[in-house]
């Protein structure tokens, strides 16, 4: 903790453009933390090498979500943006930790099993390690914190259950993390398909609506967003999953909690104006974002730099949590 503050961190990989679920699930709400926490931003450039990569593209990726950071409102004046690749540190405790963690744990993992189950025997060992990385991403700085959408919490358990295990082990060391979830935007859901999350690897591009998409390229995907049989505007995620994401959706946009968002539009008799509306609160939303974002993707001098600084202060901190680890784990350090 510096400056009194609790420390939040949380990342997410450079593996593609931002959508309106990293936005809601996370920027969104890591920017409203800012001036209460000491904030680290971090971009999770080692996970993304967990699935099969174009150096080249990873490369430009992590850079342009670096402006997709800084767009949304992550001002770097009032946190630190940081690659997980350049700070020395979070591999070598999850080596730590990784040998701490029992296999069966890491297996169970639903991320581990989803994709295992499509890759078969050819499932990279990084993958059923992935959970142990996000542990030493967030044990490293000691988080009090971690902001995170839903598919996450899962990570969030086992990052906990490791810490507990060193302290165990060793004595006292790490503090014990917290998820920070939100009600709303915590799930976003694909558009077309809204029992499946969006994502950005949805091959039905359709379903997902990018933070650089133009403001006609977000109305068309929102008017012809999948909805329910029926004309009421109910949020009842089982038999209605299209309007249920559609409200959750502008509940998140508008700040308000579901029930005022259901309550603003009950008296609509079709589905065709609440779509509108919730297209044109995300017009709204992502417009200036977008155009931030155009603005500062070209300077790769100031992105670098926003990455040098954060680099050094990660890097300083990162150093007395190794010395620590490694003392009590018996390395000699003289
Ligand atoms: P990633 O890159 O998949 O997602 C980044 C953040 O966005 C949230 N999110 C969503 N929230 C709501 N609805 C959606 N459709 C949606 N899609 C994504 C995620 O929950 C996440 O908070 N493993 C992490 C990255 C990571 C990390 C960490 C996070 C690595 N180490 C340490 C926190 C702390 C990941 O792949 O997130």
């Amino acid at each position: 903790m510096l400056s009194g503050k609790k420390v939040i961190l949380t990342g997410m990989q450079p593996t593609g453009k931002l959508h309106l679920g990293s936005l809601l699930g996370a920027t969104n709400n890591w920017r409203r933390m800012l001036d209460g926490y000491d904030c680290l931003f971090f971009l999770a450039d080692q996970h993304a090498i967990t699935m099969p990569h174009i150096p080249a593209e990873l490369r430009k990726n992590t850079v342009d979500c670096v402006a997709q950071y800084i767009a949304c409102g992550l001002d770097p004046e009032r946190c630190k943006i940081f690659l997980q690749s350049q700070v020395i540190g979070h591999t070598e405790l999850m080596w730590v930790l990784g040998c701490l963690t029992p296999i069966g744990q890491l297996e169970r993992m639903t991320q581990f099993k989803d994709k295992s189950k499509k890759a078969g025997e050819s499932v990279c060992s990084g993958l059923l390690f992935y959970p142990v990385l996000m542990a030493a991403d967030i044990l490293l700085y000691n988080a009090d914190l971690v902001p995170i959408g839903e598919d996450q919490k899962q990570h969030l358990e086992i990052t906990r259950d490791i810490a507990q295990k060193f302290n165990n082990t060793f004595s006292e060391t790490f503090v014990l993390p917290e998820p920070y979830v939100r009600q709303t935007g915590a799930r976003v859901m694909s558009l077309q398909n809204p029992v499946t999350k969006m994502s950005k690897s949805d091959k039905n591009q359709n379903s997902v609506v990018y933070i650089t998409d133009t403001d006609d390229v977000i109305r068309k995907k929102f008017t012809s967003a999948v909805t329910d049989s029926g004309n009421k505007i109910e949020f009842d995620e089982e038999e209605k999953p299209g309007i249920s994401n559609l409200l959750n959706i502008f509940a998140a946009m508008a700040e308000v909690a579901i029930e005022e968002a259901v309550e603003q539009f009950s008296s609509l008799a079709s589905y065709v104006p609440f779509k509108q509306t919730v297209a044109d609160t995300a017009i709204a939303k992502i417009a200036p974002i977008r155009e931030k974002y155009n603005e500062i993707v070209r300077d790769k001098e100031y992105l670098l730099s926003v990455l040098h600084a954060g680099k050094e202060d990660a890097q300083r901190r990162a150093n007395k949590t190794i010395a620590k680890v490694y003392r009590k784990t018996g390395f000699v350090m003289e």
